[in-house]
């Protein structure tokens, strides 16, 4: 077992071993995702010693292969579902309904219906919604368990405007309704038992006076939310994720001891506990996403170096301009105890990494200097263990890719490369079970 003050705070992508890597892509063929079980660990050690009272949740969307949701429920981790599917993953990888909290979002109905009868058999788990619409239709529903109202705070954070959710009108109750709902929602029987708010994904050290202003809004809310909601009071203050992680080669991890100290400070006397939520901290150094080079190409500008994986196998550089360090396993290898004088060191050259997806977005990084790649190479792409596979598709038909998981000594292909019949089977099933065409159709 590793000892949590003594993992580095972060794992770069030189730090990988190039020739293993290289030998699972032969092995398991390219793209792949890579995914180290005990950097998941660590990481979530790290969190677990900076936050030693908090309740630990893990943001399941970040990464919700089964391997790693039973990894982090074996250290002690709750989970944070952003939808039924994910609860259910959640239930499915051995939680507990205390375990589980379903963070509702505009839920559909049917996310709704299935929470509601998980909740029958699982009476611990918590919902947290962030409107006064998703509590009615909770009690509609008969729906009476633990509730957790989800707070807009006003105030937002985050590496990309498109995970600022602090300030978006679209999550949560305005912090100055808070109190009146939630005394309403006592009215109705609910078990009120936390109050919630997420500010944004990556949040860096330089946000920390925002990060400061927000959890001190949020303990000003649980003192008045506690004075009126009478009873037990609140159980817990949620004051989300969105650690961030050094996705650059040169940029400082974050300082979490001072993350932790200013939470603790900023939120002053509460009488509940702190919870957070982190997704991309205890994932994203752990996985890598392996690519081979098909077409090398001198353009007129560039030079442009075609993989197999594109902005289906993994979205964030094309979505949000994300920066993913990246790195040529092959060339590596190659030049391993080589002189530097040697021949066989590759050059650097500027090279523009595409992926074979006909959008002009899908590039992975532009003009970088790179070792000039070769037809055949393998290149890592780092920090991709979070909203990696997560947010993969089939666009233009592309099978998503396999996943395997790296556990001490132990190698494992954790999930199957889907293949083209695996993309059209909801198609063939559904035309067998077609009936002739009616008039009332
Ligand atoms: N809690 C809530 C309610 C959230 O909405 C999120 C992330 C988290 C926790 C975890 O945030 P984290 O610790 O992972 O930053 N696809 C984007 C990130 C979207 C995050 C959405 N919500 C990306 O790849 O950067």
């Amino acid at each position: 077992m590793t000892d949590a003050a003594v993992s580095p705070p972060v794992r770069r992508l030189s730090d990988w071993d190039a020739a293993e890597l290289e030998s699972l892509a032969d092995e398991y063929e390219t793209p792949l995702y890579v995914l180290d079980l005990e950097r998941v660990r660590e990481n979530y050690r790290r969190v677990d010693a900076a936050f030693p009272d908090a309740e630990i949740l893990y943001a399941l969307k970040a990464n919700a292969l089964g391997d790693v949701l039973r990894a982090l429920r074996e250290e002690g981790a709750g989970l944070e579902c952003a939808s039924a599917g994910e609860a259910q993953r959640a239930l499915e990888a051995g939680a507990t309904g205390a375990d589980v909290h379903y963070t509702a979002v505009n839920p559909p109905a049917r996310d709704l219906d299935w929470v509601v009868d998980a909740w029958a058999d699982h009476p611990e788990l918590t919902v947290t919604a962030g409107s006064e619409d998703t509590i009615s239709r909770l009690a509609d529903r008969g729906y009476d368990g633990r509730l957790c109202l989800r707070v807009n705070p006003g105030i937002g954070a985050g590496h990309h405007a498109k995970v600022r959710t602090g300030a978006a009108a679209k999550f949560g109750v305005p912090a100055e309704r808070a109190v009146d709902v939630l005394e309403d929602a006592t009215e109705r029987d609910f078990d009120v038992v936390g109050i919630h708010a997420h500010v944004g994904s990556g949040v860096s050290s330089d946000q920390l006076a925002a990060h400061r202003e927000f959890v001190a809004r949020m303990g000003d809310l649980a003192r008045r939310v506690d004075a009126a909601i009478g009873g037990d009071g609140l159980e817990f203050v949620d004051v989300g994720g969105g650690f961030g992680v050094p996705y650059h080669e040169d940029e400082e991890p974050l300082d979490l001891e001072s993350v932790a100290e200013a939470t603790r400070e900023a939120i002053g006397e509460i009488d509940a506990r702190l919870a957070v939520e982190p997704g991309r901290y205890f994932v994203a150094d752990a996985g890598v996403l392996l690519t081979g080079v098909n077409t090398v190409k001198r353009a007129r500008e560039t030079t442009v170096t075609g993989v197999d994986a594109g902005m289906t196998t993994l979205l964030r550089p094309a979505m949000y301009d994300a920066y993913h360090p990246i790195r040529n396993l092959t060339a590596d290898v190659d030049t391993d105890g080589v002189d530097s004088s040697d021949a066989a060191v590759r050059e650097p050259i500027p090279q523009t990494v595409a992926g074979p997806i006909c959008e002009s977005g899908d590039v992975f990084c532009s003009d970088r200097d790179l070792p000039a790649s070769e037809r055949g190479d393998v290149l890592a792409i780092g920090n991709a263990g979070a909203y990696g596979y997560e947010m993969a598709s089939q666009y233009n038909s592309r099978p998503r890719p396999a996943s395997v998981v790296l556990d001490g000594d132990a190698v494992f292909l954790s999930r199957r490369r889907e293949t083209v019949d695996d993309v059209t089977r909801l198609e063939r099933e559904t035309r067998t079970k077609r009936g002739p065409r009616t008039d009332d159709r």
